[in-house]
């Protein structure tokens, strides 16, 4: 099981999650990192769930034209979303309050 670091507000929440878990849909139905994370629309629309990736980015899929429009060069910062990614490794991500 992948386990998920999420740095936020200056506090570290820790848990593991199923394989390709998308930490959106599991915070919507109330799952690790619930109620941690921020974010509103799910669909790549919106940014609130913005996250920098601290470890773990290599297992990532590349960003999709979603987060290249939303994100633009915070990409290269090692910015995504959230609601895009699908976690099959371990990772660290930080969301900025
Ligand atoms: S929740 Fe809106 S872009 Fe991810």
């Amino acid at each position: 099981m992948p386990k998920v670091i999420l740095h936020k507000g200056g506090e570290v929440f820790e848990g593991d999650v199923a394989p390709k878990t998308n930490l959106v849909v599991s915070a919507g139905i109330r799952k690790f990192p619930f109620p941690n994370l921020a974010y509103k629309c799910g669909m790549g629309k919106c940014s609130t769930c913005t996250c920098r990736i601290l470890a773990g980015a290599d297992h990532l899929e590349p960003p999709n034209w979603k987060e290249k429009r939303q994100l633009g060069e915070r990409l290269d910062e090692g910015y995504r979303l959230a609601c895009q990614l699908w976690v099959t490794e371990d990772i660290e991500l930080a969301q900025d309050v």
